[in-house]
């Protein structure tokens, strides 16, 4: 078998709607299935899964393809993992193939860092490593959670990995690139190493901590590099996607030596900031992850507004987090130390709603006796609670709070109800859904008749052969090249399959975007008489145009004898029309 059966057998054989919906919800409306689109922010099920073509399409951003496409953007991989994943999944195998991930320049990148890793994973089994094992003895960290971390060390010396590296015929220009080199000396020197890895699990950095007293920075972090974006990753996050599916929930933390504590209680659908803030991109990566988030932050100040700042992110991208409120001095690693597995998963699963949490820290600092702070709070807090939807959940605030305050209950309620946003009707919702999708249907007519050519032609090969003799020309030219590319297509495998086909063009995002237009909205079957009459709407465009070109040549041509002849041209063209028109 070729590349093509190959890849098309394994597209056969895995349903879409069953592989999407294995990453979210799907829900079945008419022949087509919808979805909270992942590739975006949004709350609305702007995504459409089509089974019967094998394609998905969101309406508001408009991300679309096949299978492998939504696979490759979901995870963050190539199209030959994505291929052997979804090949797994089918049960097809793919031996044999020629396809290979897609060379990046980045590669030999990947491959030193690779090189350092396993140096850095040897040197803390030497004798070298001595101080650095006794240190990680010390804090627990035992061989297992080594080696699940691939965690390492740096040795105390000016250029180990340089010298080794450069033996290797590397560069020192590039290991300085990619922060491996201070000028001509290792970056790392006499460190624990906890390697860093992108969002497909290549390792792509390191954090470098002390294991003495040395008077340095704890952590030394690897700068910004063509590979490594420290805003767009977190710590653990190609390992944990397994055990969230599992459980339905990502625990989000500070620093990755939570995630490796957590770790050793048997959760690992855990992922570390790594101290800085929380970047839109993060955010989204963890939404990406699981609609449920359990924050589970420092205890300290630091922490509180972390815990603060991060939920906020996340209510705004329609999403409820709990937290797990840490006492002041602890970490989810100190914590797990001192009380133990049991205890930890205990407040795990009791975490309390991220407007729970809010209206808890509002109260931090009031003044009950000055009776200006007092209703300042009592204001706050009911604006929070009418974030909340729950009716019960709301009612339970209102009440502690008119206790906690001796205020009468219905005053509390009256407010509330002013607060409380006048919910939007289902059908009203519903249409501005329907809105989006039916965006392409304000076409002028040249673009509507150019698509349902198009749509026709991916439908009836004879649309093709009609396209082919008809000799006209496309007002769009991505039109014209989507039209050349579907044309070729039948010529070279005799059937068009519209799956399939995505993945012809894969390379040519444009032609991608422009397909999922035209298959937008369904077409009814119609009789060749309407075909043919979108092709007398191209031709008409192309006769206009010919005429303009014409007129303007009569304009600038200086010999009459020439002139009568345009201006003859130009008439014949506009009879040709009018006869149409009749
Ligand atoms: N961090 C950093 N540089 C520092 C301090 C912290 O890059 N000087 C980052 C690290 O990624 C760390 C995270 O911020 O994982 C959280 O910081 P902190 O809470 O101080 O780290 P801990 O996990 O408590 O580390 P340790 O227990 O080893 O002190
Ligand atoms: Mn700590």
């Amino acid at each position: 078998m070729n590349d093509h059966d190959i890849i098309s057998e394994v597209r056969s054989k895995v349903d879409i709607v069953e592989v999407i919906s294995s990453y979210l919800p799907l829900v079945q409306k008419g022949k087509n299935f919808f979805g909270v689109c992942p590739f975006h922010d949004d709350t609305n099920p702007s995504m459409s899964v089509s089974r019967e073509l094998q394609i998905y399409r969101c309406f508001s951003c408009g991300a679309s393809g096949n299978v492998f496409q939504f696979v490759m953007d979901y995870e963050h991989i190539s199209f030959r993992e994505a291929l052997e994943m979804l090949a797994k999944r089918a049960g097809v195998a793919i031996t044999g193939l020629h396809v290979k991930s897609t060379p990046s320049e980045n590669e030999p990148y990947y491959e030193i860092y690779e090189l350092a890793q396993k140096f850095y994973q040897n040197n803390l089994t030497t004798k070298e490593g001595r101080y650095a094992r006794d240190y990680l003895k010390n804090r627990q960290i035992d061989d297992e959670m080594i080696k699940e971390f691939g965690i390492g060390l740096s040795l105390d010396k000016a250029d180990t990995l340089v010298q080794l590296l450069k033996k290797k015929k590397y560069d020192l220009k590039t290991l300085n690139l990619i922060g491996l080199a201070s000028q001509d000396h290792d970056t790392y020197i006499k460190r624990i190493m906890f390697p860093l890895q992108d969002l497909s699990g290549k390792v792509v950095g390191f954090s470098g901590r002390i294991y003495d007293n040395s008077n340095t920075n704890k952590y030394l972090n690897t700068k910004e590099t063509p590979i490594f974006k420290k805003g767009q990753l977190l710590y653990h996050y190609a390992s944990c996607k397994e055990e969230v599916r599992q459980k339905h929930f990502v625990l989000v933390m500070e620093g990755f030596m939570d995630v490796i504590r957590a770790s050793t209680t048997g959760l690992r659908n855990t992922v570390a900031l790594m101290g800085t803030a929380m970047t839109k991109e993060q955010a989204n990566l963890i939404k990406r992850l699981s609609n449920q988030i359990v924050l589970c932050f420092d205890g300290d100040d630091a922490g509180r507004h972390a815990t603060l700042v991060n939920g906020e992110q996340f209510v705004q991208l329609g999403l409820n987090p709990r937290v797990v409120a840490l006492e002041d001095d602890d970490d989810p690693d100190t914590y797990i130390l001192k009380y133990g597995k049991e205890r930890f998963l205990g407040l795990v699963e009791n975490a309390i709603s991220f407007q729970d949490y809010k209206i808890k820290s509002l109260k931090q600092g009031v003044n009950f006796n000055s009776p200006v702070e007092k209703a300042a709070y009592i204001n706050q807090v009911l604006v929070e609670t009418s974030k909340i939807k729950d009716e019960i959940e709301r009612e339970i605030i209102l009440k502690n709070l008119a206790n906690e305050c001796d205020i009468g209950y219905n005053t509390l309620e009256k407010r509330l109800l002013s607060l409380l946003p006048s919910e939007m009707p289902t059908e009203q919702r519903e249409s501005t859904f329907l809105k989006e999708e039916k965006k392409t249907s304000h076409l002028d007519k040249y673009t509507f008749s150019e698509r349902a050519i198009l749509y026709y032609m991916l439908k009836d090969d004879k649309v093709v052969y009609q396209y082919e003799k008809s000799g006209i020309y496309f007002p769009d030219h991505q039109a014209r090249y989507l039209a050349s590319e579907i044309s070729y297509y039948y010529k070279k495998y005799g059937i068009m399959n519209i799956a399939d086909f995505y993945t012809y063009l894969s390379d040519k995002s444009e032609l991608v975007h422009l397909l999922s237009n035209v298959l937008a909205d369904e077409l009814p079957d119609v009789d060749r008489s309407v075909i043919q009459d979108y092709f007398q709407v191209i031709h008409e465009y192309n006769r206009n145009q010919e005429i303009k070109r014409l007129q303007k040549m009569i304009l600038e041509e200086v010999d009459p004898l020439a002139k009568a002849k345009l201006g003859e041209r130009i008439r014949k063209l506009k009879m040709g029309s009018e006869e149409n028109a009749k």
